[in-house]
């Protein structure tokens, strides 16, 4: 097993990393909610039918009194509605504040439980259990929760670390190939923004098949930089930035396609591909680099452009949260591995922006 804890002072936990863990849930959980008699499950339709029943088992063969609540898939879940059915649902077990909420499955599950955990009387303990490579990298570690408004993604939300967070990299071989890459688009963000030898690594091993013999060490390299980020910088003020690489550009993408046509993570690559060239034109980025992210997107079969136009890049972003005033930061990258906030005006990054699209 691969051991790492956020260490975030009262509110510190560990991930653990561990084919099969699933099935040692029950032992884990014990350890870190002692007083937790019963847990409430929120797990989603593709999900719950593939790892539910063993889950449970090792939750019951540990004392625990369960409920699982199951959520249609897909982002349309991720909604107040949604929200307040899981509240109530609570309410009906007679959830305490001793006791505790597993999210079991990807972003979707994890960001909606975790804010269910954050805010139904007053904050429960939550623990995470990722089943997607996305849910594994990125959302399931460093507590933000949220769920969607008619406005926006993300906009109702809170910080609320979780207490342990359980990674099973076996449960990974029941994703297809385009939800795998969707989650590669975080794990090539890692390399690109913090380890120039990670970004070398996996341009090294591009396929599925070759990153899957040793997934535990991908996990593990790209949880230690978020956790790392994260310790310095847990609410998001600065430092933590940094992760939203390719975010900026990727969400104009996603508005494009109206949330539906590019997957976040196809969106982030084309937006990792843009911010690359961006930062050559800016006198930022080496010149080589845009064509390296490029190679490595395109070998896990993301996109590398995403048709977008003036206004739609316009409406991203003056939604950004990193956008107060005229000027707007963005993340470039100094070197592979290395990457910085930069500042600059609005209207300069749409024309830039807009003006690489016509040699596209
Ligand atoms: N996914 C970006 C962050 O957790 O800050």
């Amino acid at each position: 097993m691969k051991t790492l804890r956020v260490d975030l002072g009262g509110r510190s936990y560990d991930i653990q990393i561990e084919r099969g863990c699933l099935r040692a849930a029950g032992a884990r959980l014990k350890g870190v909610c002692p007083k937790a008699q019963k847990l409430f499950v929120v797990t989603d339709t593709n999900v719950g039918p593939l790892y539910y029943n063993a889950l449970k088992a090792s939750l019951e063969a540990a004392g625990f009194n369960l409920r699982v609540h199951v959520i249609p898939a897909g982002e349309a879940s991720k909604s107040p509605s949604q929200l307040s059915t899981l509240w109530e649902d609570m309410m009906d077990f007679s959830l305490t504040r001793t006791d505790a909420v597993i999210a079991l499955g990807g972003g979707v599950v994890g960001d909606l439980a975790g804010f269910a955990a954050a805010t139904i009387l007053r904050g429960v303990d939550f623990i995470q259990i990722p089943t997607t490579l996305l849910a594994q990298v990125d959302s399931s570690v460093g507590g933000k929760v949220a769920v969607d408004l008619d406005h926006g993604k993300n906009l109702a939300g809170a910080f609320w670390q979780p207490k342990l967070v359980l990674m099973d990299p076996d449960t990974l071989d029941t994703l297809d190939d385009k939800t795998f890459a969707d989650g590669m688009a975080e794990v090539i963000k890692y390399g690109c923004i913090a380890d120039a030898a990670f970004f070398d690594h996996l341009t090294a091993h591009p396929s599925r098949l070759a990153i899957t013999s040793d997934i535990e060490s991908v996990l593990y390299i790209c949880c230690d930089i978020k956790r790392i980020v994260v310790e310095e910088d847990e609410l998001d003020t600065e430092h933590r930035m940094l992760l939203n690489f390719g975010h900026t550009i990727g969400h104009a993408y996603e508005l494009a396609g109206h949330y539906e046509t590019w997957t976040h993570g196809q969106a982030v690559a084309a937006g990792m591909v843009m911010a690359a060239k961006l930062g050559v034109s800016l006198g930022v980025t080496p010149v080589d680099v845009p064509a390296r992210v490029v190679a490595l997107c395109a070998a896990f079969g993301l996109p590398t452009a995403i048709p977008c136009d003036i206004q739609t890049y316009t409406a991203a972003i003056c939604r950004d949260k990193k956008g107060a005033g005229a000027d707007i930061s963005v993340i470039l990258l100094e070197e592979l591995g290395r990457a910085v906030v930069h500042k600059l005006p609005k209207v300069q990054l749409v024309r830039l922006l807009n003006s690489f699209h016509q040699v596209l």
